[in-house]
């Protein structure tokens, strides 16, 4: 168990500089095994979801070297095991391997996933799309066993419920190497698709139309990776640092960003009068002024993000005046940081699914719980923002996602520590 302990009320300032994007990188790294050669990944973060992925890939003979921020995968001798429980449950991600391994193989065998506790989180519409591929998916002890016919899968045509990111990556790993043409229909539009697609087109995949609603997938025989791909900033990790910025900060440039991917998330922030200046992949955030309250939800990219609504409300509670609401559209649950910073002394609370937020003028330190990655953001803002020391437990949370966090914090000026405990 791990906790992240801060002092805060210190003013933070000067440069930091943003990770690969951890939602890339985790559907990167299963996707490497539809490769023939050995694979590299540049600007990979640091983060526990990473370790936990290099080591399935380890259960299945997969070598990685991880330097820096260079990852090298080499799936030469890598052996079709079963991944049960135990580690898949570690991370959501792990469902990569579903799609991944169907791919490459024809069967897959995976424990259910675990991940954040951010409400309900089925998985119905990848089943569906290996369905429509022909595969059969029977669940046993925990484990979904997804099996190819013996003449392969075929390429079809599958019109997602909903513009999930997780059915759309699955089912392209999937598909890729089916017989045919494979069309998603109501694809999700996140910018981490269209890394996964430029990563796979690159060794020689025929994926087109990745980043809009209709993906059409031309299955090729072999897939072969030959020159690195470099991973996409963290769009999350950004506006984390933004709202950080925002909060307590004394002028701080942001570095490594793709300031379309924050669109909607920068308009918002700028409503509530935060002064950004763009450079061409930095932002500096000024010291904030008088702030505006307002109203925010989440929806599928390009609409603001739901990873973010949670470390954005404690720039929401520096307000000067008015009522500010967060409707989560995509994890209606997602609002497990709000009794937590009630304990700070945030005038904070729900009702239906609705976060309503106070002005705040004043947080103290306090014992909380990052139950999930972007709440233990939350919170660690929180914490930077109060008087007096906060605690946050469960702080491996915050460590699956947010690249060298402690480092990044310190080098801007935080009285920050993890420990073991
Ligand atoms: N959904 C279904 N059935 C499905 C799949 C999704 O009902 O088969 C629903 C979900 O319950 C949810 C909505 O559709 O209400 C969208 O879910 P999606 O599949 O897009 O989410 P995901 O792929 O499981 C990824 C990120 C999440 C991020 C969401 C939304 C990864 C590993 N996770 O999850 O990231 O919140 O997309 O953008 O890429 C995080 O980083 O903190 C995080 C939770």
């Amino acid at each position: 168990m791990k906790q992240m302990i801060i002092h805060g009320g210190k003013p933070l300032k000067g440069d930091v500089w943003i990770g690969g994007a951890k939602n890339s990188t985790v559907a990167l790294i299963p996707a490497s095994i539809l490769s023939r050669t050995p694979v590299t990944l540049e600007g990979v973060p640091r983060i526990a979801d990473v370790d936990n992925l290099m080591d399935l890939l380890s259960e299945m003979d997969v070598k990685c070297d991880f330097h820096e921020t260079t990852l090298r995968i080499n799936p030469d001798d890598i052996k079709r095991s079963p991944l049960p429980a135990g580690k898949i449950k570690s991370l959501r991600a792990s469902y990569y391997f579903m799609g991944a391994l169907l791919g490459r193989f024809g069967k897959a065998v995976v424990g259910f996933p675990g991940g954040d506790d951010i409400g309900p989180r089925p998985i119905d519409q990848h089943i569906k799309g290996f369905e429509a591929l022909g595969a059969t998916v029977e669940n046993e002890n925990d484990q979904i066993i997804i099996t190819a016919p013996k003449t392969g899968l075929r390429g079809a045509k599958i019109h997602l419920k909903m513009p999930s990111v997780g059915a759309t990556m699955n089912i392209i790993m999937a598909s890729v190497m089916a017989k045919g043409q494979t069309v998603i229909e109501n694809a999700a539009k996140e910018p981490e698709i269209i890394d996964l697609a430029t990563f796979l087109n690159n060794m020689g995949a025929v994926i087109r139309g990745a980043g809009t609603d209709v993906i059409r997938i031309e299955g090729v025989e072999e897939l072969k990776a030959q020159t690195p791909h470099t991973i996409i900033p963290d769009r999350i990790e950004a506006g984390t640092y933004v709202a950080l910025a925002a909060c307590i900060g004394d002028g701080i440039r942001i570095h490594n960003i793709i300031e379309e991917h924050l669109d909607s998330y920068l308009a918002k922030v700028e409503e509530m009068g935060v002064v950004i200046d763009s450079d061409e992949d930095s932002l500096y955030v000024y010291p904030a002024g008088d702030l505006k309250m307002v109203q925010v939800r989440t929806d599928v990219y390009p609409g603001f993000a739901t990873d973010l609504q949670q470390p954005v409300t404690p720039l929401l509670l520096t307000a000067k005046t008015g009522e500010g609401v967060v409707i989560d559209q995509i994890y209606p649950k997602r609002v497990g940081h709000i009794p937590e910073l009630q304990k700070m002394g945030a005038n904070i609370h729900v009702e239906d699914n609705i976060i309503l937020v106070h002005p705040t003028h004043h947080l103290h330190g306090a014992h909380v719980s990052a139950g999930e990655i972007r709440a233990g953001a939350c919170l660690m803002l929180a914490g930077l923002m109060a008087d007096g020391e906060t605690i946050i437990s469960n702080a491996g949370n915050i460590l699956r996602g947010y690249d060298r966090i402690e480092q990044k914090l310190r080098q801007l000026g935080a009285e920050v520590s993890v420990i073991d405990v």
